[in-house]
């Protein structure tokens, strides 16, 4: 493919996060050598390249009662080398949904000589192996995995781990078409193949997101994320005395890490788990609050932001979901030690103008979970890895 190559990277102690980074074409064809007249500020990051990664990559798609038409869709587009983890929080009484998923997912993989694995976040075997480990924030008040999409994640990150990944990406179950996928997956391994750190991170902003209102609209910004980004921004702002505008993937659904981030990251729960992951690195390695990570701080940390050409086209969830979100979104900033009063305020004022919380109520602080590394990784890993026969889709 060919995109715009990293003009500007803005740096916040160890953390070097680039400005947007364009796909210009999806494809850059079989030649080795360019022609001479290629332009500059464009670089071609060779096929080899693309599946280099896509082979050590694991997509992990969170999935909750979603149509199994859009979850055929969304398999269908992940790129063949990479292993598909579906991490499943989706009903099993009455109509057991979950089992639907495994039929769709193993008819897929048949047909397409390729192997998944799929796991419920209420698998008992699963929560066992977490407890065995000192994992237990992850696990409820009946010691299964808690509720949640941050929760879903983390699940699929150590499966990822078992499964000998060393690079693990999101995609969402509700996406409307296979080629965005397909392309998603391609933006993470050019990502990765430009970060210069072990521990990287690439975030997706999609081109559009097209509105159905009088006609089709391609609307380039959400509600929330527009939101997200805006205090985020402040937040870096105020810290550095220069204001910024590079933060635009705070809520990214679609994104991608190194196995070797991920395991120092702490997710928070549910919605909030995009946001927090920004705010856990400018809080851990941003240079202001004190850390002990000599290794990390080193290498640094790259998070690159690549906008898509296709557009995405997910499930409308109506008005009282987005207002979840962005209320436990904002949260993450909110409760940060690195957000100041005037930013504080701010978000007050915002939520309380869109009527989503009353005048002299604060944002309930989300619950975070520990990074991965603070348990017994090893024996949680090696835990899964036995039990990982029981999660694939073709026996
Ligand atoms: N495993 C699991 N567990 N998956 C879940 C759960 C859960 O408890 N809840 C939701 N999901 C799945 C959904 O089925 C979907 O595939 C994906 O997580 C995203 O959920 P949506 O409900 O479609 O989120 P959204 O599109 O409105 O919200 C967007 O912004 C959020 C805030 O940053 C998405 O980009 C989210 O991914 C993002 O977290
Ligand atoms: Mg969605």
């Amino acid at each position: 493919m060919f995109i715009e190559s990293p003009r500007y990277t803005e740096r916040f102690g160890s953390v070097r996060m680039s400005h947007i980074q364009r796909v210009i074409s999806l494809d850059s064809g079989a030649r080795k050598r360019l022609p001479a007249h290629t332009s500059t500020g464009v670089i071609k990051i060779d096929e080899e390249t693309i599946r280099y990664f896509e082979s050590r990559m694991a997509v992990v798609i969170p999935i909750k009662d979603e149509k199994l038409r859009l979850l055929e869709g969304v398999v269908s587009g992940v790129p063949h080398d990479c292993l598909v983890i579906v991490a499943s929080n989706s009903q099993r009484e009455r109509v057991d949904r979950f089992r639907m998923e495994g039929d769709v997912l193993s008819q897929l993989c048949r047909f397409t000589f390729r192997q998944a694995l799929i796991i419920h976040q209420k698998d008992p075997v699963f929560a066992k192996a977490a407890a065995q480990a000192n994992y237990t924030d992850i696990l409820d008040r009946n010691g299964l995995v808690r509720d949640g999409k941050g929760e879903g994640m983390i699940m699929g990150l150590i499966v990822a781990k078992a499964a000998g990944k060393e690079y693990v990406g999101y995609i969402d179950a509700d996406n409307y078409f296979p080629g965005s996928v397909l392309e998603y997956v391609r933006n993470y391994a050019a990502g990765f193949s430009l970060a210069q750190s072990p521990y990287s991170m690439v975030r997706i902003l999609w081109r559009y997101k097209p509105k159905i209102s009088a006609g089709l609209y391609f609307k380039k910004w959400g509600r929330i994320s527009e939101i997200t980004n805006k205090y985020l921004n402040s937040l870096i702002s105020t810290k550095t005395g220069f204001e910024t505008e590079v933060v635009k993937t705070g809520n990214a659904g679609e994104h991608a890490m190194s196995m070797q981030l991920a395991e120092i990251l702490p997710f928070a729960s549910g919605y909030a788990v995009e946001s927090q992951e920004l705010i856990s690195l400018f809080e851990n390695f941003g240079g202001i609050l004190p850390t002990r990570e000599s290794k990390v701080i080193e290498q640094g940390i790259d998070i690159l932001q690549i906008e898509t050409r296709n557009p995405h086209l997910h499930e409308e969830r109506g008005n009282q979901h987005l207002n979840d979100i962005l209320l436990c979104s904002l949260s993450t900033i909110y409760h940060s030690p690195l957000c100041d009063k005037e930013v504080k305020q701010a978000i007050l004022a915002d939520l309380i103008n869109q009527g989503i919380l009353k005048e002299g109520e604060i944002p309930t602080p989300v619950h975070v979970h520990a990074p991965l590394r603070n348990a017994n990784v090893t024996k949680l890993v090696e835990a899964v890895r036995s039990n990982l026969d029981r999660y694939r889709v073709l026996r």
